[in-house]
Order: C-alpha cells, then structure tokens, then sequence
C-alpha cells in the first residue's frame, strides 16, 4: 500500500499521513500490527488517534476476527525455500517456512552462515525450482557476510552470481539500537523491494555483548523480545520467511550429554516458530535436529557444507 492508501484510511488525512510515512509507517499492514503506543511515540500523533487509525486498518484488511477457515487459507499462503539439502528440506517440513522465525543455533563454524548465505541464493530462484521468487535482505551484526562465497555458490548451481548479489541488501549492524533501527525499516523496505527472506546473522550477538552481567539481564531480555516480535510480525505482514542465528553458552546444570544450551533464554525460544540445533558429525558432516517445534517431528538430518552451499551427507 502506497502513502496514497494511506490517506484513504478513516481517519488518516495527508498531514497525518506524512507523519506515519516519516516514521516508517508506510503500508496499513505495518501500521495493524505495532502496537498503537509504539506509532503514537514515533510520529508524535496521540494516542487516541493513533488507536483509530490503528482499529481503521484493521478493518480495512479485515483482520481483527478470522474463522478458523481463514487462518487455514492465509496458511495455505505459506511458501517454503528449499536450503539445499533435501534431508534439511524434509526436517523443516519441506524447507524454510515463510509467515514463520526460523532459528539455526549452534556453536561457532558449525554453518549457521554458511546455511543462511545458500538460503540467499536458493530463495530467488522461482517457486517451482524451489525459491520463493524473491530479494533478501542479510542484517550482518558480525561482519561475516562474505560476497565471494556466495558468488561461489551461484556459479556452482549454473545461476548468474552478478544478479544474484544484486539481489542481496545489506545492512551491517554495528550495535543492538541499530540491529533495531534497522529491523523497524524491514517494514517499509521489504513490501517495497519483494523481499522474501530476511536474516539476521547473528540475532543474539550484540546483545549479549552489550548487556553483561546478571544486573542488565532483564533489560536484555526485553530488549530482544521486542526486536524478535517485530520479525515475527514482519514474516506476518508480508508472507516472508525470517532466519535468525543464535550460539550455544555453557550450561552448567547438564549432567550428561550436549554440555551447550541456545543462548537468550526463554525470550529466543518462545519467539522463535522454528528451533534448529546444528552440531558437528564425523568426517565434516553436520546433523540438524528440531528442538521445540509446534509441528515438526524432533528428528534428525544429516548435511554437508560444499562448494554449492548445502547438501545431503550419508551416515559417517
Ligand atoms: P559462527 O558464526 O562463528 O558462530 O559460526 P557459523 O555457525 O556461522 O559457521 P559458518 O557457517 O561460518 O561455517 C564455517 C564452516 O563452513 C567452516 O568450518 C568450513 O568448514 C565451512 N565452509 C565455509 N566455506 C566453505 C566452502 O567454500 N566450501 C566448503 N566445503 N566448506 C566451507
Ligand atoms: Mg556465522
């Protein structure tokens, strides 16, 4: 939706219009779906308006009440992103889900980037050949993004690396208040760009950077899970597929087996539709299981990182 529909919502006059577009507010989606006293905040309009305006694009996109029906039909809308590696395809339920925060977790060089560099690649591919026919955007906070391999990538699989880069924005986050800013903007830049698959690599660095010791541990917290539910209202908003990465701290009270918990807490693992755990397995494969899902089944996939990204292993 354009400034212009803007103004044909109730309540919604040109001045007033100007001040949510200012503000980043730009579709009657983004404005349906952040809280009222976020909108009211950022452009200044009080609060009552902003709960009109807010109720207006509601009924405007007739989304207050759905039937159960309803939400079956938007979820029959659900496009999925194959990553490369049937065996991860299958795991995910048929591959990365859009309307849904997927989160690879794992200790460092296990592939968490590697996975998300050849889900940029895969995801403009058109949705018959397993893509989603869109752009991405990459919010890199580590400075891991590396153009060259995902050129690597390209050429592997016979596709054009110049258009393919051409596909990928960028946004390096140099701390969590950016990594935020630069979420809020998904709202505008995505619907505007065709972007289909945004990731954050890694979500949770800044954070724990940032915000050390017990005392700030509940700012952090909240911090995050305001950040995380913009994402997940994005993938909402505009049928998109969102990755995060996330890495493993000690945990101290496992007795036995994996000594490695997901970094974030409750925060991440509520947020997040999706929870995958990746480790290493013999001769440089890597296994991928399914931790707390709503859906799918807690198993097990077995992978390779190769020049063409992702692919299937066999048993070691
Ligand atoms: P952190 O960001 O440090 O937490 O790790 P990560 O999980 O993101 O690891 P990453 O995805 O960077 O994986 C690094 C691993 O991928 C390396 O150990 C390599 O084994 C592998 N890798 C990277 N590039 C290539 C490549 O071009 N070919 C192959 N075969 N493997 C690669
Ligand atoms: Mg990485």
């Amino acid at each position: 939706m354009e400034e212009s529909d803007l103004k044909n919502l109730p309540g919604v006059g040109p001045a007033t219009a100007t001040k949510l577009k200012n503000a980043g507010f730009t579709t009657a989606e983004a404005i349906s779906v952040t809280p009222p006293k976020e909108i009211s905040e950022k452009t200044g309009i009080g609060f009552n308006t902003v709960l009109s305006i807010v109720n207006g694009a509601r009924e405007t996109l007739g989304i207050d009440f759905m039937t159960a029906e309803d939400l079956w039909k938007k979820r029959q809308d659900m496009l999925r992103c194959t990553i490369g590696s049937e065996n991860l395809n299958q795991l995910m339920g048929g591959g990365i889900e859009t309307q849904a925060m997927t989160e690879l977790i794992g200790e460092y060089g296990v592939g968490k980037t590697q996975i998300c560099l050849s889900l940029c690649v895969r995801v403009q591919q058109p949705v018959e050949n397993g893509g989603l026919a869109g752009k991405v955007v990459y919010i890199d906070t580590e400075g891991t993004f590396i153009p060259e391999r995902v050129f690597q990538i390209a050429e592997t699989l016979g596709l054009d690396p110049h258009e393919t880069l051409a596909n990928i924005f960028l946004a390096r986050a140099y701390n969590s208040s950016h990594q935020e800013l630069l979420t809020e903007h998904l709202f505008k830049f995505c619907p505007e760009n065709n972007v289909k698959l945004v990731v954050v690599d890694s979500m949770i660095g800044h954070f724990r950077g940032e915000y050390v010791g017990r005392e700030n541990l509940s700012e952090r917290q909240q911090k995050l899970n305001s950040q995380l539910h913009k994402l997940l209202r994005l993938t909402e908003a505009y049928n998109i597929a969102v990755v995060i990465t996330n890495q493993v701290q000690a945990n101290p009270t496992a007795f036995f087996g994996d000594p490695n918990k997901p970094a974030g807490g409750n925060v991440m693992a509520h947020a997040s539709t999706h929870r995958v755990y990746l480790r290493k397995g013999g001769k440089g494969t890597r296994i991928a299981t399914v931790i707390d899902s709503p859906y799918l089944p807690e198993e097990k996939a077995r992978f390779k990182i190769t020049e063409g990204g992702v692919e299937d292993a066999g048993e070691e």
